[in-house]
């Protein structure tokens, strides 16, 4: 499964460093290479040389090793790998990584490379808790880094809840998805994002309270199960995830154009909050006050890009909509469902008094055809995960 995949491990400071050495073992069981880093905290906790030992590699510890070697300097060693797994990653590698700190050789690394990174997080579960690494956490992810873990159980520490290193074989299973093993591997899913802008002047324009979370989010998980994804973004606040296909578009009208172009496609979720209409005659010039009183803008209906591409003639197989309500939102959604022609919608209440819009998380219920499901309100990572876990399934038909 990983033949000719290289894996840069960088094995942090932790008394889950022990799991690294069974990781190793598994890696190269399964065809990968494996050059291992050991952190300064890694190496109280496993020697060099059993990691080298295991890996069939010299062990990397120190920066200044490397920059003395014009050939094998940090930058090339960050980049000849397919994938960079941090395992266990501390609370203090997540700080670093977030702040972008390079102040030894693993720190350096990570920020000097083009490849995705997933971590494997273990601490004590106060430290999990923190609100720092909360934060880190949550920044980490929206820079695209990928995290399997941690679970939950008893720790070395005598304490028991989230913080444990999740085990090598479920980290090998993340470091497969992350290199296209996953149950969407060879599959191509559309997903559109953000919100839409319509332009009233060339300075003007009309817009929603899309951030793109949700779309960005629903886009990595779709990635992380081996998914090829096209991801069509309006000008959305949060950054889009690494890994995909990003085609930026401004108009509904752009987006739609984009949405048909990246067709064929084995399924497509349409996250967007498209502008239902534009001003029928854009002004050329900037609109000027005055004269002539208040300005009175007439409408055009946007095209609908999720009814059109469920009655296309390369309609994806899978058609899956968003429905924004602010009441009655089951009812609401159930009908947009028909009326879009779509196999399934993801309702949400995006009443300003939930939080929804612009917020981390989100309560939606997943309606089908057999009906509505309440989901719980949950991070909107964790919303996009069940959903790309039920596309996958649904595509390799599995029942739900
Ligand atoms: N959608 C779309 N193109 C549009 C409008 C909406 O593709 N021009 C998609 C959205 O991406 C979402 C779904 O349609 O998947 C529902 O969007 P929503 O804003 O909830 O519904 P509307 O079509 O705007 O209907 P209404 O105004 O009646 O709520």
């Amino acid at each position: 499964m990983l033949a000719d995949k290289r894996i840069l491990l960088i094995i942090g400071g932790g008394i889950a460093a022990y799991k690294a050495l069974e990781l190793i073992r598994l890696l190269r069981a399964a065809g990968a290479g494996v050059v291992p880093v050991l952190t300064a905290g890694g190496a109280q906790f496993v020697t060099p040389l059993s990691v080298a030992a295991l890996a069939g590699h010299p062990v990397h510890q120190d920066l200044f090793d490397l920059t003395t070697e014009a050939e094998m300097g940090h930058i090339q060693l960050s980049r000849a790998a397919d994938l960079v797994v941090v395992a266990p990653c501390t609370a203090d590698l997540m700080a670093k990584m977030a702040g972008g700190h390079a102040d030894d050789l693993a720190s350096t690394l990570l920020m000097a490379t083009d490849k995705r990174v997933l971590i494997a997080p273990a601490m004590n579960v106060r430290m999990w808790q923190h609100p720092a690494t909360r934060r880190n956490l949550a920044m980490l992810q929206a820079d695209g880094v990928q995290v399997v873990g941690p679970a939950r159980g008893d720790m070395a520490c005598g304490e028991h809840g989230p913080g444990r290193l999740s085990e090598p074989a479920t980290i090998l299973a993340a470091i497969e998805a992350a290199l296209g093993g996953g149950p969407l591997r060879g599959r191509h899913v559309l997903v559109t994002s953000g919100p839409t802008h319509e332009p009233i002047d060339p300075v003007r324009y009309i817009a929603n309270r899309s951030s793109g979370a949700q779309g960005t989010a629903l886009a990595a998980a779709l990635r992380d199960l081996g998914a090829r994804v096209t991801f069509v973004t309006g000008p959305a606040t949060v950054a889009p995830p690494q890994g995909v296909a990003v085609v930026a578009v401004e108009t509904a009208r752009q987006m739609l154009a984009a949405v048909e172009a990246a067709l064929p496609a084995d399924a497509a979720v349409c996250a967007a909050a498209v502008a239902d209409w534009r001003v029928a005659h854009e002004a050329s010039q900037k609109m000027k006050k005055g004269a002539g009183g208040l300005p009175v803008l007439e409408f055009a209906e946007n095209p609908d890009i999720l009814a059109t591409l469920s009655r296309h003639a390369q309609r994806p197989p899978l058609v899956v909509g968003f429905a924004a309500e602010t009441e009655n939102v089951v009812d609401h959604a159930t009908q947009k469902r028909l009326r879009k022609g779509c196999d399934w919608i993801v309702a949400n209440d995006v009443s300003p008094a939930t939080g929804i819009m612009g917020g981390a998380e989100n309560a939606v219920h997943l309606i089908t055809a057999d009906g509505a499901e309440a989901w719980p309100r949950l991070p909107k990572s964790e919303v996009a995960a069940r959903l790309a876990g039920r596309i996958a399934d649904h595509l390799n038909g599995k029942p739900a």
